[in-house]
């Protein structure tokens, strides 16, 4: 086996206001997937998320709620880690951006880029509600744009004739939280200089750390120089105040990313007790650093955060993964035609292992959108899981149960073709390490389409009619139990439960790669329960219904 990686992964952190849906988990199962398969390999490799728990839109919906803001993020701290633990995903550890750790760390690594004079401050004009006493950002001013005079647009584009302008700039300006007119008002900013780190990033971005379709996509960020970044917001705000300030906070974008670690520290405080921030820097350092990130969050990952590392004097990551977004039926998600699914939504009507795989069959290494488009989804589940998957084992394990006493064959009855399943596990690990996701499935469900013809073309069924045939037939679906062994272990990052389920039947304490270069002969198996339920499409059509709702 290859040198033991320690490794460190993470997928967004979602905001606390609002619930996971279909959406995020593309990110999630995508994540959870490669963290699956590098543990299957034996790394060492933790996997980290938490809470997005601060900024404004949180501070506001707990107020329209009638609640503090910690209250209703620790509300939606446990729906979320609800959802995630019900779609199998294993964290090493779910935290909150809203923790003393955060705190911490994130005036750590503000106070280290300011003593090495990568802070800046000056001030800017913003609008200010007067009737709230709150500066306002974009999406809480709304007025006419100013070019094409539509009526009700948001602060920084026109939804109608695509114009961008200052909030000001709209015609009659009101704010959406009071209906009052905003005026503009001054106020002193904390910015991080991002400039200084553009040799860094110029080079980092291009050294691997990004597939090459990102990084050939972000060059157009460097050719107008790389602009101050505005890290601090005025009170009231939910959030971190700034360390040597009575008023400022920390942009939400600041602490976010800073998640990342604070969740680690956690975790090594669960494990290892007092662990002080100077013995967490050195942990971080020990680990290479993935994230798995939406397009649509990339400059912050790619630019910002490696900066602010390198700056404070933090490891960067090894890699940012990022993937497109989630289309269904061909179209943006949408709550009237019922395809803006909740995780919940799901769970309540469908097998989450229906969509692990569905949408492991169309994700690749790329940044394009992914389709789930519903009727595909119930024709592929079904074919590919039910129809191929766990039909090899079906169809063969009544035989060895009821007549052989449950026991495989002592030898195999196609060593050859055995030997080509266990070879093809090469390319599967490597299309899982390189997130191709998709090539994995088609690699397995031709496996299984050779298995299925395998046992169509010896027919053991017919053989079975015939007297003193009893060793052969027992011999063939045992070979035939012996692939599909091979077939759920590839599988066993995607569908975990399927995995567990073929584990007892097959009588095994652990489906692991290295084993499967030991066939198993003469080894009882338990008596075969159906591993996996057909999708019913009458389940999705009300799962949609509900959501429509
Ligand atoms: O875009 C979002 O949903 C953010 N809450 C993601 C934060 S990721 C990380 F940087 F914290
Ligand atoms: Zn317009």
């Amino acid at each position: 086996m290859t040198d033991r990686r320690k490794l460190l992964v993470t997928s967004a952190l979602p905001y606390a206001n609002g619930s996971i849906h279909i959406g995020h988990l593309v990110e999630y199962l995508q994540t959870d997937i490669w963290v699956r398969y590098m543990r299957a390999c034996g790394h060492d490799c933790l996997y980290f998320c938490a809470d997005d728990a601060h900024g404004a839109p949180i501070m506001l919906r707990a107020e329209s709620e009638g609640v503090t803001a910690e209250q209703l993020v620790a509300r939606i701290g446990e729906e979320h880690r609800a959802d995630f633990a019900d779609f199998g995903i294993e964290f090493s550890n779910y935290y909150s951006t809203h923790s003393e750790e955060n705190r911490l760390l994130a005036s750590d690594i503000y106070q280290r880029l300011e003593q090495a004079g990568h802070i800046k401050n000056y001030p800017v004009a913003q609008a200010y509600d007067g009737e709230k006493g709150m500066f306002l950002a974009d999406r809480y001013i709304r007025g006419g744009c100013p070019r094409c005079g539509a009526e009700d647009q948001y602060g920084d584009n026109c939804e109608v004739c695509g114009a961008t302008y200052g909030a000001m700039e709209l015609i009659e300006p009101r704010s959406v939280l009071t209906g009052s007119v905003p005026e503009t008002r001054e106020s002193e900013h904390y910015f991080f200089h991002l400039e200084d780190f553009q040799g860094f990033l110029a080079e980092w971005t291009r050294r691997g750390h990004l597939d090459d379709q990102v990084s050939n996509k972000i060059q157009e960020w460097f050719e107008g120089g790389l602009r101050d970044w505005d890290i601090s917001r005025d009170e009231p705000y939910f959030g971190f105040r700034i360390p040597g300030t009575d008023n400022k906070y920390f942009y939400v974008w600041l602490d976010a990313p800073v998640g990342y670690i604070a969740s680690y520290w956690n975790w090594l405080k669960q494990h290892q007790g007092d662990v002080t921030l100077e013995q967490l820097r050195e942990q971080w350092a020990e680990r290479e650093i993935h994230h798995f990130i939406g397009k649509d969050i990339l400059y912050f990952h790619a630019l910002f955060w490696p900066a602010m590392l390198k700056g404070a004097g933090y490891r960067t990551p090894e890699k940012v993964n990022v993937h497109g977004f989630l289309m269904v039926n061909g179209e943006k998600m949408s709550k009237s035609r019922g395809t803006f699914i909740q995780a919940r939504t799901y769970l309540d009507h469908l097998d989450p292992e229906y969509l692990r795989y569905y949408f492991a069959a169309k994700l690749s290494n790329g940044v394009d959108d992914l389709d789930l488009n519903l009727d595909d989804f119930v024709q592929k589940v079904n074919s590919d899981l039910v129809g191929k998957m766990v039909n090899i084992a079906s169809r063969s394990a009544g035989y060895i149960y009821k007549k052989m006493g449950g026991e495989l064959a002592p030898a195999l009855e196609n060593p050859q073709l055995y030997a080509e399943f266990v070879q093809a596990g090469e390319d599967i690990g490597k299309a899982y390490e390189a997130r191709e996701y998709s090539k994995v499935c088609r690699q397995v469900m031709a496996l299984a389409d050779r298995a299925n013809q395998y046992l169509a073309e010896l027919a053991p069924w017919s053989l079975a009619k015939q007297e003193g045939t009893e060793q052969q037939v027992a011999a063939i679906y045992s070979q035939a139990i012996n692939l599909f062994r091979v077939l759920a272990t590839y599988l066993s990052p995607i569908l975990p439960v399927l995995a567990a389920n073929s584990q007892e039947f097959l009588g095994l304490k652990q489906l692991d790669w290295v084993d499967l270069q030991t066939p198993l002969l003469s080894h009882r198996i338990n008596k075969f329960k159906p591993l996996m339920q057909r999708v019913e499409p009458e389940a999705v059509a009300k799962m949609v219904a509900e959501t429509r709702d």
